[in-house]
């Protein structure tokens, strides 16, 4: 009768937020030159990150971490996956090395056992719950599971028809796997955890899906995304995706797990093929998102619920293979200084602040060289710039080309007249921007806030020891199981625009 009371008590119950959400950063280490763990200690304690993600139990890493006040989620990397999942005794020892050994001194509040096995492991997938459950056996025999949560992250692929949400499943292939997995988070309290890529769904979608609506910006009332459904209003795909999730945990008959983002964020920076990885977007997404998240407004389908996000990622990560965005996803450089500074303003002590206001102005990219030209003379002539910057042997010099040049003339005139409105036009080759274009010794008007997170007094010479030598597997499969999505969405979007 107990038992019976208390399943059905958890069936009613719905999420529940006992604690505000909070920001993560992911920490990658595919660096060529991987600032050693005290270094990135510093970086997390001056930009006030609380909460990490490691893709591994680096020893030394835990270790610099410690008194830190930082929470810590550690993860069992996949190649330790099969060992885990096969043998108590193996996951005994793992907690015993990579989170007894350290807690309390770090805050270990979580394990992340595994990254994206369904899709990427899918080998693996028969021993996940079994690597789940030995794992929080062993926290309970070490009386730890109430503060160490376990939980696995998954690609948002797995959801199906994710537009409109509330049609949203999980890939049925996978029920075997997911049942089991899903009472196991329930009956230990912990978050499913998700990585969600809008950047991926947009790219993916030609152009179905709107940038505006990939990167959080203010839509307007007709254009926002309506699920028939449940008459929900949608405004950006991250909180349709999290709606899609719940809707698919409900569709399994299971209401009352949170989520928990492990991995989102934008590329600044991409090749020919990746026209929507630049450092505005970047900034954008990013900034709206820790807006969005740390302002608790949850989700259409569960207002005001938290969803704590990590974002992808600490570093860029030169050494990664594939397409360049794959190496620009970082908030931060190798040696700490900020890829761009977040427009935070009103959103508290995280990350580079953004106190500045500052923007720029620069030569549209792709403006007719012949225009730019044109404007770089009036601008030095009639507009009274300095350009003495711009000559041979002058700090602006390099890069020696007209687009280059007409930025730094734009921005000077931009600045001299105070940013007032149509200063940043000449005849629609220029535009304004977020992103500092100063580079070397060539320091833009306005600029200023770049040197201002830079960690100063912190050697951050390259780190001679590789003993954090784990990659960040994280998602870009971007392939056939996203179509779904798209799909959906297509329809969605020709029914709001007909
Ligand atoms: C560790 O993190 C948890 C969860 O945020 C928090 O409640 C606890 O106070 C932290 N412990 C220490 C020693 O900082
Ligand atoms: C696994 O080991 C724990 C102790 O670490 C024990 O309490 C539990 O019963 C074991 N589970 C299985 C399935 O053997
Ligand atoms: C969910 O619950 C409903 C009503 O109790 C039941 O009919 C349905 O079969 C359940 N679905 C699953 C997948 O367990
Ligand atoms: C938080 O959300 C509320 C309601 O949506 C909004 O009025 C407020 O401006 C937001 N605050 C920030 C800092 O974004
Ligand atoms: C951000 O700016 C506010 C107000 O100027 C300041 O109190 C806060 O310490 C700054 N945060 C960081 C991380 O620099
Ligand atoms: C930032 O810019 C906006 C719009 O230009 C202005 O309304 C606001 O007062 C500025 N904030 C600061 C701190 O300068
Ligand atoms: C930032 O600081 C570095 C190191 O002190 C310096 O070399 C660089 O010129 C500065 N950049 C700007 C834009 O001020
Ligand atoms: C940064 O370095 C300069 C020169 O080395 C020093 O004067 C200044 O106090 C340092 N600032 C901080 C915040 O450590
Ligand atoms: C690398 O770090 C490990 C563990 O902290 C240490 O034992 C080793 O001596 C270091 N190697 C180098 C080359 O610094
Ligand atoms: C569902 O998962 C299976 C197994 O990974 C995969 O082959 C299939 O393509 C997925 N279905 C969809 C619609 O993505």
């Amino acid at each position: 009768m107990g038992l019976l009371l208390f399943l059905l008590f958890t069936m009613l119950s719905i999420v529940t937020a006992d604690e505000e959400a909070f920001i993560g950063v992911n920490v990658g280490t595919d660096l060529s030159d991987m600032p050693n763990p005290t270094q990135v200690v510093a970086l997390l304690k001056a930009q006030q990150i609380r909460h990490v993600r490691l893709y591994d139990a680096d020893r030394a890493m835990l270790l610099a971490l410690a008194n830190s006040g930082i929470r810590v989620t550690v993860s069992v990397p996949n190649n330790e996956l099969l060992g885990v999942g096969q043998s108590n005794a193996t996951a005994a020892n793992w907690v015993t090395r990579n989170v007894v050994a350290h807690v309390p001194a770090t805050n270990i509040t979580a394990i992340a056992v595994g990254s994206e096995i369904l899709t990427t492991l899918p080998n693996a997938a028969p021993i996940l719950v079994s690597a789940l459950k030995f794992i929080h056996s062993a926290l309970v025999a070490s009386n730890l599971d109430n503060q160490i949560k376990v939980s696995t992250p998954h690609s948002s692929s797995i959801i199906l028809d994710s537009f409109p949400p509330s049609q949203a499943f999980f890939n049925r292939s996978w029920d075997l796997v997911m049942v089991p997995m899903l009472k196991f988070l329930q009956s230990t309290g912990s978050p499913l955890m998700l990585n969600v890529y809008p950047y991926y769904d947009y790219m993916q979608s030609n152009d179905v899906i709107p940038l505006d609506y990939a990167l959080f910006r203010t839509l307007p009332p007709n254009k926002e995304a309506v699920d028939s459904n449940t008459l929900l209003h949608y405004t950006n795909v991250f909180d349709a995706l999290i709606d899609a999730t719940y809707f698919a945990m409900a569709y399994l008959n299971f209401t009352n797990i949170p989520i928990v983002v492990t991995e989102t964020g934008w590329p600044s920076k991409g090749d020919a093929n990746e026209p929507a990885a630049t450092m505005d977007n970047a900034n954008t997404y990013n900034s709206n998102l820790i807006r969005h998240i740390l302002n608790s407004t949850g989700t259409p389908k569960h207002p005001g619920i938290a969803v704590s996000t990590f974002i992808y990622e600490l570093y860029n990560e030169d050494s990664k293979d594939g397409p360049v965005s794959e190496k620009n996803w970082g908030l931060f450089d190798a040696n700490g200084v900020p890829t761009y500074i977040m427009h935070l303003t009103g959103s508290g002590v995280i990350l580079a602040n953004d106190t500045t206001n500052q923007t720029f102005c620069t030569a549209k990219d792709g403006a007719d060289p012949k225009m730019l030209q044109a404007a770089i003379d009036w601008a030095c002539g009639p507009g009274k710039v300095d350009c003495s910057p711009l000559l041979q042997g002058q700090p602006c010099y390099d890069p020696d080309n007209v687009e280059a040049h007409a930025s730094y003339a734009f921005d000077t005139y931009y600045h001299q007249t105070g940013m007032a409105l149509g200063t940043c036009n000449f005849n629609g080759v220029a535009m304004i921007t977020t992103t500092d274009p100063s580079h070397g010794s060539c320091s833009f008007s306005g600029s200023g806030g770049k040197n201002g997170t830079f960690i100063n007094g912190t050697s951050l010479a390259p780190s001679t020891n590789s003993s954090l030598s784990a990659s960040s597997p994280h998602s870009c499969d971007i392939g056939v199981t996203r179509s779904a999505v798209v799909i959906s969405l297509l329809l969605l979007w020709i029914a709001v625009f007909l």
